[in-house]
């Protein structure tokens, strides 16, 4: 097996977005693609349990990709066009395809124990023949997430495949891989990642060696090619995020919460809205 280099380190900087969240962004939407299938990557962990209302993400509408919210700690109560509402708790995932339109809501909510909100949104793109498509939710319980341990590492597999273990989100475009792993110190964690697939892991907690390299948290490790990832810790244990998935190869125009193919058609989805046929 051939271990994938660290191409590149990515330190997330701070953004504010929705209604004022501040947290932390690794990968944004840009026409360069370099990420391909994944366009964003959010970390929200910066409520401080001492301060005011938390102010959250108000209706708005995303088309022409998906959107990934995964939740360490507190929650995320939602509500869409379609009808849907419900809660995002500790351990659980909402996998969002927008297809052609959605318009939502995601309001943060603290741990009642801890008073912290903990969790990450990911942003997967559609392919061109997708992003016109239905919208369509995978809500994941934390209960029906498995949790393999092998070697000192205790990974969560929210979609892909590990050690044998298959994730409960399937039917994705992006054939993706989406881990939650925690190693313990002195331990190693090995997961094949085909050839040609995109690959990132997002360190939040610890050190590791990734590659052979030393990584601290917080950062975002882009893999150049190979057929696998290794991790392997010392005196301290390390968590992340790991996700992989197939590239499209498509051009894409980002703008906003619009993730499309052409600039045509990012003017019609304005249009639409203007309009009132945004939603059909
Ligand atoms: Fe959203």
């Amino acid at each position: 097996m051939n271990t994938r280099p660290i191409s590149h380190l990515i330190e997330p900087q701070y953004a504010l977005e929705g209604a004022g969240v501040l947290l932390r962004r690794s990968i944004a939407p840009l026409a360069s693609n370099e990420f391909d299938p994944f366009l964003l990557f959010d970390h929200f962990a910066f409520n401080d349990p001492l301060e005011g209302p938390i102010r959250g993400f108000p209706m708005h509408p995303h088309r022409g990709i998906e959107t990934v919210t995964y939740m360490l700690e507190g929650s995320v109560s939602h509500r869409d066009s379609l009808g849907n509402a419900g809660l995002i708790s500790a351990g659980d995932v909402q996998w969002m395809t927008s297809g052609r339109g959605i318009l939502h809501e995601e309001m943060p909510r603290r741990s009642e124990q801890s008073g912290v909100i903990y969790g990450f949104q990911l942003w997967v793109n559609l392919p061109a023949a997708q992003k016109m498509g239905q919208p369509r939710y995978q809500e994941v319980n934390a209960s029906t997430i498995p949790s393999v341990t092998k070697d000192g590492a205790t990974v969560r597999v929210v979609a892909g495949t590990w050690e044998g273990t298959r994730g409960p989100v399937t039917e994705i475009s992006a054939s993706p891989l989406y881990l939650d792993v925690r190693l313990d110190p002195a331990s190693r964690f090995v997961c094949p990642v085909p050839s040609g697939h995109t690959a990132l892991a997002y360190v939040f907690e610890g050190r590791g060696k990734f590659s052979g390299a030393e990584v601290e948290s917080v950062r975002m490790i882009e893999f150049g090619d190979g057929d696998q990832i290794e991790v392997q810790t010392e005196a301290e244990g390390v968590q992340f995020m790991l996700m992989a998935g197939k590239p499209f190869k498509e051009p894409i125009v980002p703008y906003g919460p619009f993730v499309m193919n052409t600039v045509e058609e990012i003017q019609q989805t304005l249009i639409e809205l203007r309009n009132g046929t945004f939603i059909k």
